[in-house]
């Protein structure tokens, strides 16, 4: 039995009716977004998550109760307010921006549920305060269509993802928040113990270290949409707290999790955002993404890729080329067609700067004309040198040639960077285009500069490609891990690979990475001794889910797709967390702080 609704409460949302209505008596309620009085006349457009509904007050409607006008009259932006009347073909044209456009609503009564100050800034789609007042009142700055969508599509997303993983036979399991040190290459954030004190909490970097003690408790297949928590320095695409699409599977090999993750994907772009995404995803090895794109995250919504022009530079009459050949370097071009014209010597200047904030030494550059090679290297290139460098990158008149020459490491960073600049001038990136690949085959350690010491690239629980070569003491850099990374568009979305699954060969790659007898007993000895009782081989990933809504939607960054985000300074402008605590919550922790406490640093970027 349906229970008996209040009068003031809503007939139909903000983005109901229609023409269809026409005639009915209806119940709004909503917040007022754009208020116009003109005396006897009062507009006000009211707005939900619906909708905006273009709402009607004449002092001379029939119906209207006493003083509703005047109450309309001197009510205001974000006041909330319940409106009853007839819904009539809206009067001087319909606005076909709205779905409720060909209507108004003429006002009968007016019941005020609660009356808003004056907001700091006008809650508008295309709203004009900046990021940190946005952020100070994140719940004004909700109520605007954009981060409505955002949370929409979102939850539509995350929700589609849930189906298709239980669907296939994935089981959702909770991984405790309140847990020890896991490695992901960030500081921990710590949760000092009361009960035992001196002792700390860590909340997970991710579910990495219990997702894999599932898989040897038979779980089979896991999942969890999991919270993680990085204390590292932040950037657009990172935040000290982000969601990830977490999953692990036994007894399978890279292809199983690909395709898995790869139709969840695609079936979850479709749910929540609409979008088809091109299939198969191609793969490539790590190798090949940096040598065709200059990056391990290749953007392929266009071409332009690199081309090797070592053998031919080796015997250039240009010292820049020959000379970086001699020194054990490579010269590598790239094509840019038909962009010779819009490549002035100042935009040509800039994107040499740009290679050299990427390390290069410059950008040697080459405009193809009728007549051949011309600009930085044209006295090098008349000739047979030059018709050869044509046909070697597949150029034509009208093209611009741009090159690097350096060791292997230099080239590719700095032309994969001018690579996306060029496509970004050119208008390639489209936002609304999508490309997808899987790069596989990573390196199993890299040089950290600073620490002088080699450390893990992907996780330290990455099984070797070659199970039968684990003396990784000898060139420790050409080890490769099962390790695979989704991408798009040039983001990378998600990592995961196939791990070790013996308890000598994981000691060996902690011992490698210089993970001391006791760290590893602390941190690890419990997952050490759990595959000591039977680990199945097994295999995950983990995709980022804000990094997936943000590029799905076109957004610059996640922070416009998560509901409460935090500054780059980590704060929460809105509660002012992190936050000064009483004295006895230190003391009973028997914690002294010698950090002055007061509030943090407003700032956004
Ligand atoms: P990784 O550390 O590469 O792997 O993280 C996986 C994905 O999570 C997203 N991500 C982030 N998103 C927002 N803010 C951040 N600070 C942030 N850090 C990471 C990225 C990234 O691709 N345990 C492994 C996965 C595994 O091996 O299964 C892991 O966490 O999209
Ligand atoms: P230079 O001989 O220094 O006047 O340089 C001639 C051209 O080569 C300029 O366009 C430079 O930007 C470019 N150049 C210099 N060093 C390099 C390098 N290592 N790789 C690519 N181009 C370079």
């Amino acid at each position: 039995m349906a229970h008996e609704r209040a009068p003031w409460q809503r007939t139909h949302t903000c983005g109901d009716l229609n023409i269809s209505n026409e005639g009915e008596v209806v119940v709004l309620n909503g917040w007022i977004e754009n208020h116009r009085d003109h005396g006897q006349l009062v507009f006000v457009d009211l707005r939900d998550r619906y909708g905006v509904t273009q709402v009607t007050a004449h002092s001379e409607t029939e119906g209207i109760v006493d003083g509703a006008l005047e109450l309309l009259q001197r009510l205001g932006a974000e006041d909330v307010v319940s409106i009853r009347g007839r819904v009539r073909r809206r009067e001087g044209g319909s606005n076909d921006e709205r779905a409720t456009g060909e209507i108004e609503v003429l006002v009968q009564a007016v019941t005020v549920l609660n009356e808003a100050e004056t907001p700091p800034f006008e809650v508008l789609d295309d709203v004009e305060a900046n990021e940190e007042l946005r952020m100070r009142y994140r719940y004004l700055d909700l109520r605007r269509r954009p981060l409505q969508e955002a949370l929409i599509k979102r939850s539509r997303f995350t929700t589609a993802v849930r189906t298709y993983l239980q669907d296939n036979g994935f089981i959702d399991i909770e991984t405790p928040i309140l847990t020890n040190s896991t490695p992901e290459g960030a500081r921990d954030y710590l949760v000092p113990s009361r009960v035992h004190p001196g002792r700390f909490y860590a909340l997970p970097q991710s579910p990495q270290v219990l997702k894999q003690i599932c898989m040897i408790s038979g779980v089979d297949r896991y999942y969890q949409i999991a919270r993680c928590f990085r204390d590292e320095d932040l950037r657009a695409d990172r935040q000290p707290e982000f969601t990830q699409v977490d999953l692990e599977m036994s007894f399978v090999e890279e292809n199983d999790v690909l395709d898995l993750v790869e139709r969840t994907v695609v079936h979850a772009f479709k749910q929540g955002f609409d979008i088809d995404l091109p299939t198969p995803f191609p793969r490539m090895s790590f190798e090949e993404a940096v040598a065709r794109y200059g990056s391990d995250k290749p953007d392929l919504r266009f071409g332009m890729e690199l081309v090797d022009v070592t053998q031919h530079a080796a015997a250039s009459a240009f010292k820049v080329f020959a000379g970086a050949v001699e020194r054990g370097g490579i010269v590598k071009g790239i094509c840019v067609k038909g962009a010779a014209g819009d490549y002035s010597r100042k935009k040509i200047d800039a994107l040499t700067k740009h290679a050299q904030e990427y390390g290069a030494k410059g950008l040697a550059w080459a405009k193809i004309s009728e007549k051949g090679v011309e600009g930085s290297i044209a006295k090098f290139y008349e000739g047979d040198a030059g018709a050869e460098l044509i046909q070697l990158m597949a150029a034509e008149p009208g093209d611009l040639l741009l090159f690097g020459a350096d060791e292997a490491k230099v080239v590719h960073r700095a032309l994969g960077e001018v690579r996306l600049k060029v496509a970004d001038d050119a208008g390639l990136r489209d936002p609304q285009t999508f490309r997808c690949c899987w790069v596989l085959n990573f390196p199993m350690f890299e040089w950290n500069e600073d620490h002088q010491r080699w450390q893990y690239a992907h996780n330290p629980f990455s099984a070797p490609v070659d199970w039968d070569n684990t003396d990784f003491e000898k060139d420790p850099e050409s080890h490769r891990s099962r390790a695979y990374d989704f991408v798009m568009n040039g983001w990378e979305l998600g990592s995961g690979s196939i791990r070790i699954h013996r308890p000598e060969l994981q000691k060996k790659v902690f011992d490698f990475l210089g993970i001391s007898q006791e760290e590893q007993e602390r941190n690890f000895g419990y997952m050490l001794e759990a595959y000591k009782y039977g680990g199945p081989p097994h295999g995950g990933i983990a995709l980022g889910v804000d990094r997936m809504v943000a590029l799905a939607l076109g957004r610059q960054g996640i922070r416009d797709v998560i509901a409460f985000p935090k500054t780059t300074m980590a704060v929460d402008l809105m509660s002012q967390a992190p936050s000064a605590v009483a004295p006895e919550q230190l003391a009973e922790l028997q914690i002294e702080s010698k950090a002055r406490q007061d509030t943090p640093e407003e700032q956004v970027e």
